[in-house]
Parts: C-alpha cells; structure tokens; sequence
C-alpha cells in the first residue's frame, strides 16, 4: 500500500488521507526530492517574483521539476496537467493546486489538461451514482474556470463523455502495468472491484494526451497534492517504454481543515469552507474553529497563543496573508498574547468572504463560456 503508514497515525494514499501528516518523510517513503533553493532560483529568474506558495515551501516536492525547466531552457515546452476527483463541492483546499496552475499557465504560456474523473469517485464510492458525479463534474468545471484560466489554453476532460480521446491511451497504459505492481501501489485488495483496479489507467493517459492531439512530445507537469503521487510513480515506470517523456511534478502540502489537524476534506463539511459556503455558514464555521488560544481572554493575555496550532492562523499562511512582514507581526502579536482568538476569526473572515463572493459572481459567469474549455469543443 503506498502510504507513509510507518507511522501509525499518518495514512497518505490518493484516496485517504489521514494522521499527522510529516512531509519530510513523505519525501523519503515516496522517493520524491525536495524543491531546492537551486530550483527555486531557476524559477526566479523565469517568472520573476516567486509564487506566495513556493516562497511559503506550500509546494515542498517534486519530481523532475530541474529536467522541465531544462528541457524549457533548450527549447522544449511543457504542458500542465492537474484534476478533481468530482464527488461534491470544490473547497479551498482544492484551489490551492489550481492557482498554483494558474500562475504556472501565465508565466509561462503552458496549456492545461484538467481531468474531472466523474467515472472515478463512481467507482469508488458505493454510495454515489455516475449522475451525481457527471453534475458535479459540471459544477467543479465552474469552480476552475472562475479563478481565470484562459479558454485557448486550458482543456477539460470529462471522463464518461470524453473517454474515447484517452482510450487508446489508457489500453497501451493499462498493458504495461502488472496487477502485482498495482496491488503494492495502491492497496488492492481481493474485494476492490475490477474497474477500480483498472482505473489508474486513465488517470495516466492525460499525462500523454498533448502529443495524440498536436503531435508535439513535450513533458507533462503535474501541480497537486502528494496524495496523488502514487498515479504519477505508476506512470513515470512506463512512459519511456511509450516513447513520452516521464511526467513531472510538483507536489504541495495540504490545506488542513478548520479542526484540530488533519486536512481540509469533503468528508468533514464542518471544518472544510466550500466555494458556495454563504457568510453565514463561513461565520459558523469560523467560530467553532480549532485555535491556538487558552481557555480565557486573561491567560492568553498574559500567557500568549500557540500559532503553530491554529488552524485560523494556517488560513492565512496559505491564502489570506500575502505580506510576510504582516504575517510575522499577527504571529508574533498572537505569542505575546497582543491579539486574541476573535481578532484574527473577524479578519479571516472577511478576508475569505471577499473572496468567496468574488469566486462565486465570476462562477455565475462562467456558465456562459463553459463549453469553450470543454475538450471537444
Ligand atoms: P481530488 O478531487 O481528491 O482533489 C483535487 C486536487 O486537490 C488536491 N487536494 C488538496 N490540496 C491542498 N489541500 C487540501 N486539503 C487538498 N485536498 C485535495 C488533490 O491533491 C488534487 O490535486 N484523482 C484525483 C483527480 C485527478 C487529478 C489528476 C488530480 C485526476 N487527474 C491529476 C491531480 C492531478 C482526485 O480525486 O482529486
């Protein structure tokens, strides 16, 4: 099974994720190298001012993030590949990978291959039918077209209906891998279902899709969570084999929920902020967060707050906080016990509510160009 489950609290797999996650040895069980201050400068010197989420080390890991920005230097481009599993509503922790694609396709003129895998959570899901994740498939495309990605260059795939586009890809995927090698990849067991095991496949074929549609045989990169690295270990063992190159990525930490650790996830709405969350279900949730604070107004004055525990505090280390002198200044206020728990709960909310009511009006209007980012349009 892969999953860092050495440990006995932290499970990482694409399908569950759970435990402290410890990204250093994530590094280590998965095999992934480190992103550099090396790297980082390469990237630099591309897009100038570096990304708040590779500044912050949001996105920590790789995997042949020098051989693309090398390739790129030669001459040779790249294309961007990135997905949502669609099962529900899109939260923000979902977004952070898609704005991190986002700033990728402006700096650096990429198109993008986004895979919406409603046949996925189909078949995983014994509770959910290929209606409700065709709809939602349709619903996330909203979510991803109102962060600004632009219609010439970014391309979604939608399984069931596209699946034609990637099906001689998938077979010729599908053939090279062993059930033995997905069995010690992603923990099959006698009881999972056979379209389950053959699935990885087509999570594979995008990564190649680029060349079937233009000719051109240029890298894949990869910007998601490491949950999903185990379809990418798969992939890179058998694209030289295909005459692809190995896919990239990059791989960045997750968004933990509102509670006391874990990540941001669907399957706990109390302590996950979805994009269409009104003010008031945000307000809630924001005042029932876990934070660093102490049990009364008095103590934390005089004691101090733990930020390194507060998943308010996290909010805006990963999106609401860009300024880094600021962010330091609410750290240290929040140890010296200068500002208390309400404080930074008003600030992030309104901070997230301006966002969520500017996503959601450019959401509306992405139901008037959705058709333009289809595949087959
Ligand atoms: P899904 O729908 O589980 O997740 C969509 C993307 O969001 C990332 N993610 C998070 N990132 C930061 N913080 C979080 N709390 C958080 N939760 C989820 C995931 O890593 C993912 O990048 N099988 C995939 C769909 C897919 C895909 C892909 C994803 C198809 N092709 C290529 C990435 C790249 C899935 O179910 O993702």
């Amino acid at each position: 099974m892969v999953s860092s489950n050495n440990n006995k609290d932290m499970v990482v797999t694409p399908w569950e994720v759970t435990g402290e996650v410890d990204y250093d040895r994530l590094i280590r069980d998965f095999g992934t190298q480190p992103i550099t201050s090396q790297i980082l400068k390469k990237i630099t010197d591309k897009t100038g001012k570096l990304h708040l989420q590779l500044q912050r080390r949001i996105f920590f890991s790789h995997r042949d993030l020098d051989t693309v920005l090398k390739l790129y230097d030669e001459g040779t481009k790249f294309v961007l590949y990135t997905g949502r599993g669609p099962s529900g509503p899109v939260h923000i922790g979902h977004l952070i990978p898609w704005l991190f694609s986002l700033h990728l396709q402006e700096k650096f003129g990429a198109r993008l291959y986004f895979q919406m895998t409603d046949d996925e959570k189909f078949l995983i899901n014994d509770n959910i039918n290929l209606q409700h994740t065709k709809k939602y498939a349709y619903e996330n495309a909203l979510d991803l077209i109102a962060l600004g990605f632009k219609p010439d260059k970014t391309f979604v795939i939608y399984d069931v209906e596209d699946i034609d586009l990637l099906y001689d890809i998938t077979l010729e995927i599908a053939k090279r891998i062993t059930y033995s090698t997905a069995k010690a990849s992603f923990g099959f067991k006698d009881s999972t279902n056979i379209g389950w095991v053959f699935w990885p496949a087509i999570q594979a074929a995008p990564c190649f899709i680029h060349k079937k549609l233009t000719g051109e045989n240029v890298p894949a990169l990869i910007p998601a969570a490491i949950d999903q690295d185990p379809y990418w270990r798969v992939t890179r063992d058998i694209a030289p084999k295909l005459g692809y190159h190995k896919p990239a990525q990059i791989h960045c930490r997750f968004l933990p929920g509102l509670g006391s650790g874990g990540k941001m996830s669907a399957s706990k709405p109390e302590t996950s902020i979805f994009t269409m969350d009104s003010p008031e279900v945000v307000k809630r949730k924001i005042w029932n967060a876990f934070t660093g604070g102490k049990p009364t107004a008095a103590e934390q004055r005089k004691t101090g707050g733990i930020p390194s525990i507060c998943s308010i505090y996290q909010y805006f280390f990963y999106l609401f906080e860009e300024d880094d002198k600021k962010l330091f200044e609410r750290e240290n206020r929040c140890k010296a016990g200068e500002i208390l728990c309400g404080e930074c709960k008003q600030e992030l909310f309104f901070r997230l509510n301006k966002f969520l009511e500017e996503h959601q009006k450019r959401r509306e209007r992405a139901k008037d160009v959705i058709e333009q980012y289809h595949i087959k349009r």
